[in-house]
């Protein structure tokens, strides 16, 4: 049997979906890819989602891991890779809330462990990931890191001191975002359309306006001025927001989000 190039340990949501992306990607062949996960059922179920990929209860002999469980489960996952005859080289953990300082003192000494940070839309390859790098880790391994995380959507590299913030930004707020499209299909219906007619638009809006702040690359605040007439029906929509300090309480929740995951960090 060839020999396994990476490991996932934990078959959750977030490690089915960097398998698959490094899959598609051809990374490597499916069976040089292996998933660990305890829960027989969920091995089953992984074996067919994932053909040719290693659907294993034990960690096996890798050059690198990415570990994708719960905070709860990190310390134990990360003790088997180092009770491997030949422990991990690279841990990439995208652990919420676990500091690489605690990662590194779990894992064999020297491995270069690097933190993730993505979010839910990385469920359809359309996340933000922030990665930050531990003590051992050069700029190599950040760099395939980087590889690694592209395969769930974009990569932006920071100071692990920043990863809480990244968290009540990007890893929070979807969210956020959620609450604002079920806020419009509400007033949608309010305004006197049927549901279903209110939610579609309310969903296309904030999908349409996304793409098109990705895809002309143009600053939200131009986007928005272009759509703001005098005198016209948007201007006295976003003065109606100006007076509940809309943008305020959105600065309140990302302060609010990063103190939260500080707190839970300690
Ligand atoms: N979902 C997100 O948006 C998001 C964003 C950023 C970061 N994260 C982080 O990503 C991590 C994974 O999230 P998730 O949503 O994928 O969680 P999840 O669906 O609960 O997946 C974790 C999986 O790992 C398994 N597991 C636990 N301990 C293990 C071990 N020692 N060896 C092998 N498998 C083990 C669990 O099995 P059991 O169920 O049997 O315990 C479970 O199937 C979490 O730390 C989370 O904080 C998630």
């Amino acid at each position: 049997m060839s020999s396994v190039e990476i490991e996932v340990i934990g078959g959750g949501r977030m490690g089915t979906a960097l398998l698959s992306g490094l899959v598609d990607s051809r990374w490597c062949a499916p069976e040089a890819m292996a998933v660990v996960e305890l829960d027989a059922a969920r091995r089953a179920s992984l074996s067919e989602e994932l053909p040719g990929v290693r659907v294993v209860a034990e960690p096996l002999e890798a050059p690198a891991a990415i570990l994708a469980v719960k905070p709860a489960d990190a310390e134990s996952a990360c003790r088997s890779l180092a009770s491997l005859g030949a422990p991990v080289a690279r841990v990439v953990s995208i652990v919420a809330g676990t500091r690489t300082r605690a990662i590194e003192s779990w894992v064999a000494p020297g491995t270069a462990v690097v933190r993730a940070m993505p979010n839910t839309p990385a469920l359809v390859r359309a996340g933000v990931t922030a990665i930050a790098r531990g003590s051992s880790a050069s700029e190599q391994d950040l760099a395939w890191a980087e590889e690694v995380m592209a395969k769930l959507g974009r990569v932006v590299r920071v100071g692990e001191d920043s990863l809480d913030a990244v968290t009540g930004l990007s890893g929070s707020g979807p969210a956020y975002v959620f609450v604002v499209v079920e806020a419009l299909a509400e007033a949608g219906v309010m305004a006197g359309l049927p549901r279903e007619v209110s939610e579609m638009l309310a969903v296309g809006t904030v999908v349409g306006a996304g793409r098109l702040l990705e895809q002309t690359g143009r600053s939200p605040e131009a986007l928005r001025v272009e759509v703001t007439s005098p005198g016209g029906t948007t201007a006295a929509g976003l003065r109606a927001l100006e007076a509940r300090a809309v943008r305020s309480a959105f600065m309140e929740a990302v302060v609010a989000a990063t103190e939260r995951s500080r707190e839970l960090g300690r």
